[in-house]
């Protein structure tokens, strides 16, 4: 069914409807992966108690957490009450993390509104006790903004830590080769470069990433019907620095699944939770269309197409509303 891509699922309620019924779970309930064993939970994270029980004494190495802000649940741009939110669901983290372990967060800051809720979120973050370890920028390739000021390129990524956990640096290089010579020092009474003392011939990610394209329509690992799809090599570069093979990682804001699947291709184990069970569906597809097909999310179709073909109901709707022929795809 190519060219079928979904609206965003979020902005349309009654679309919304229309595709939870093909669910497989709802509010509360958690799918159990019998392969890898990982577990998706249609879960609210405010909910501690429900979120410990999910986890069942289970620790994870990491967590990589991509909070709402002004989306769906959070129809709110108060910096304040998203923050006191946020704090619930990180020291959470905290007691679900094992004795060493790591924590990303993916954070916006509106460069409209005094860069909220960024400042609000890291004031919060040394009230935990976690460790502020890094502050990574993800360069964009399209940006917005460009008229009257300079284009808004940057994606925010912030690193904790608690105790000492795991640090795979074999996994920090990108696929950009080294080009600049430099950096002279004497090494055992002899001048050398940084090209002869380095361990590889390209270039590691640092703190600002300029090497990771951000998901787009015509992309292989789009998922459409999302809005806030992270790109897959950026969460595989996390979890494959910040874990070992077998660890137990945990997303607590799923979505299209992009950790899960980031988990299942470097052979972790993932927890993950969303609190609509339409993106729990998704997260769930996304993992199985990837071991039935190697596809890493659906292109120019998307996660609905075998309902989609059947639902004569679902197809006049797509029709009506968004003048999207499925037919002529069939
Ligand atoms: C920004 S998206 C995460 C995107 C994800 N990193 C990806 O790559 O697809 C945030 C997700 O959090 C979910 N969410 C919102 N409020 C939540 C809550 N209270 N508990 C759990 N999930 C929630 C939303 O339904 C949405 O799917």
């Amino acid at each position: 069914m190519k060219g079928v891509r979904l609206p965003r699922i979020d902005k349309d309620p009654e679309l919304h409807e229309r595709l939870k019924k093909y669910c497989r779970i709802s509010e509360g309930e958690i799918w159990t992966d019998k392969i890898n064993g990982h577990k998706v939970a249609c879960l609210d994270v405010s909910d501690v108690n429900a979120v410990q029980k999910f986890f069942k004494g289970e620790k994870a190495t990491l967590a990589v957490h991509d909070p709402p802000y002004n989306m769906v649940a959070f129809k709110t741009t108060d910096a304040e009450e998203f923050v006191e939110w946020s704090k619930r669901w990180v020291e959470l983290t905290y007691d679900l993390l094992s004795e060493n372990g790591s924590l990303y967060l993916w954070l916006g800051a509106d460069q409209k509104n005094n860069f909220s809720p960024f400042p609000e979120f890291i004031l919060m973050m040394r009230q935990t006790n976690f460790k502020s370890k890094s502050f990574i920028t993800l360069r964009n390739q399209r940006g917005y903004g460009t008229q009257k000021n300079w284009m808004s390129v940057r994606q925010e990524l912030l690193y904790y830590t608690k105790g000492t956990p795991v640090f795979n640096t074999e996994a920090v290089y990108t696929e950009i080769p080294k080009a600049v010579k430099g950096y002279y020092k004497e090494v055992n009474g002899v001048m050398t470069e940084n090209l002869e003392r380095s361990k590889s011939e390209f270039i590691r990610a640092g703190n600002v990433w300029i090497d990771v394209q951000q998901v787009f329509h015509l992309m292989e690992e789009n998922v459409s019907g999302c809005f806030a799809q992270k790109p897959l090599k950026a969460i595989e570069r996390i979890v494959k620095t910040s874990s070992a093979k077998g660890d137990l990682v945990t997303d607590f804001f799923s979505h299209s699944g992009t950790t899960l699947l980031a988990a299942e291709k470097s052979g972790r184990k993932c927890f993950t939770i969303d609190v609509d069970p339409v993106y729990c569906e998704i997260s769930i597809r996304r993992l199985e269309n990837f071991r039935k097909y190697g596809r890493i999310g659906w292109g120019t179709s998307n996660p609905f197409e075998g309902e989609i073909i059947k639902d004569k109901e679902l197809q006049d709707y797509l029709f009506r509303k968004y003048k999207i022929e499925v037919t002529s795809f069939l």
